[in-house]
């Protein structure tokens, strides 16, 4: 039965009164959960676009097939999800003499670094490669650029057939990647009504790489649906949410001047669950000059790097701190192991992994470190999609409790119209004089 444990979660500090009083108001924020609901506003709890998912993704999987490759070009939202999700359930793909799945692969450019689509290009075969541009707007220019780039890849080795090689993801309706879709009638999936990147993992942006890879995604449908479905059925029973309780503490954390939340994986296999979190966390709550910030953080390996700094650095960190219940055991030690080492002898692998996580979060609550464990059952597809709704709902509510919107993210377009402004976009006059008064400023530029 997975778990969450609170018993080192307040501190001296950290008053567990004060986070009652704001789960107290778990009642207020079930009349916006069902209003909100109602509204159409939160798709990816509803899980109303499910049904429709499921009539229209395995068709499109089928074709995938075909394919050995996928080159998935998105960003943001649009791929973390996906990565998280390759790196927990399709891990042979990483490893040597991967044959699994027909030795299916997947190549997430969620970056414009020219020397990775480069090569790219250069090693992977048209012929046996899908293309999956995922945007939700249909405009994000990091992708659409890609897309254009991976258009005419194809295009120079197939022809005209090019369009069999490439599905997009994008809104049902509008966007740039829409008409495309339109245009020469690729194959394409739909990103739901108000179904923001960052939320939309568990939707065909993320599952359709996943099935691709022979992920079981109606699996992580199910883990995500097990916490969704009594809040939609039953909005009044937010109280007893678990959700609503890690948004009451990460509220208060924020109150008592905790400014870092640690997302410490302790389930490896789940450490790319951390950058996911990461924006989730962070484009939904960093807001009018509030919210904390993610650290994501993967038991063991960060025990022997900044664990140094979440133990005695500044005291401005919390911990949520995610183990599972089950792990595969590994290989065992040998019965007989050099003297010193004996204690090791005939045990499992795993039993490092246990140990380091219990020593760890002890050692983190004995430097006062206010920690809430999330224990899984195992590191399943179910367990998988069961912590991205846990987590989902409890940043949305977190977000309510502070007073912001959680959906949004309006500080990060600046930095997007003025590289639009720089690349000669038109409609960015004002942008064009801001960089020109950037650029003149007088540099003070140090040689190393
Ligand atoms: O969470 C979000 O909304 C963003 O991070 C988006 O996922 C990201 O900006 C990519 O947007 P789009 O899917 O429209 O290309």
């Amino acid at each position: 039965m997975a778990y969450l444990e609170w018993s080192r979660a307040c501190t001296a500090r950290v008053r567990e009164s004060h986070v009652k009083a704001l789960g107290a108001r778990a009642q207020e924020l079930a009349k916006r959960l069902a209003r909100d609901l109602d509204a159409g506003e939160l798709p990816f709890l509803r899980m109303g676009y499910v049904e429709t998912l499921k009539r229209d993704m395995p068709a499109i999987v089928e074709k995938t097939r075909a394919y050995k490759h996928m080159l998935v070009l998105g960003i943001g939202g649009s791929a973390l999800g996906t990565r998280a999700m390759q790196k927990a359930f399709a891990r042979e793909v990483d490893m040597p003499g991967h044959g699994g799945h027909e030795g299916r692969q997947i190549w997430i450019a969620d970056n414009v670094c020219p020397a990775t689509l480069g090569d790219w290009f250069r090693l992977l075969d048209p012929a046996k490669t899908v293309v999956v541009t995922i945007s939700k707007s249909g405009g994000t220019i990091e992708t659409i650029s890609q897309y254009f780039l991976a258009r005419e890849w194809l295009q120079k080795a197939l022809g005209e057939s090019w369009k069999d090689h490439m599905i997009v993801i994008t809104d049902e309706n509008k966007g740039f990647l829409r008409e495309e879709a339109r245009t020469y009638g690729l194959d394409s999936l739909e990103v739901p009504d108000n179904l923001g990147g960052r939320y939309s993992a568990l939707s065909a942006v993320g599952l359709l790489p996943a099935a691709f890879l022979g992920i079981d995604w109606e699996a992580l449908l199910d883990g995500a649906a097990s916490l969704a479905k009594p809040l939609v059925d039953n909005p009044a029973s937010l109280a007893d949410h678990p959700s609503m309780a890690l948004a009451a503490w990460a509220k208060a954390l924020e109150e008592y001047g905790y400014t870092d939340l640690i997302f410490f994986c302790y389930e490896p296999l789940f450490a790319t669950y951390g950058p996911w979190f990461a924006q989730l966390w962070a484009e939904s709550l960093g807001k009018e000059g509030l919210g904390t910030m993610p650290v994501p953080a993967t038991g063991v390996t960060d025990q022997h790097s900044v664990n140094q700094m979440f133990l005695d650095g500044i005291r401005n960190k919390a911990c949520l701190f995610v183990t599972s219940a089950s792990h595969a055991d590994g290989p065992t030690f040998p019965a007989t192991l050099p003297e010193g080492w004996q204690f090791l002898a005939g045990k499992p692998f795993s039993c490092l992994l246990e140990a380091e996580a219990l020593g760890t979060r002890m050692a983190l609550s004995m430097h006062d470190v206010p920690l809430v464990q999330i224990c899984l059952d195992d590191a399943s597809e179910r367990s998988g999609g069961k912590l991205m709704m846990l987590l989902e709902i409890a940043t949305v509510l977190t977000g309510w409790l502070m007073g912001i919107n959680p959906l949004d993210q309006p500080a990060v377009e600046l930095g997007k119209r003025l590289a639009n402004a720089r690349l000669g976009k038109p409609g960015y006059a004002e942008e064009e004089a801001c960089l020109a008064a950037y650029l003149q400023t007088a540099e003070n530029r140090q040689a190393f």
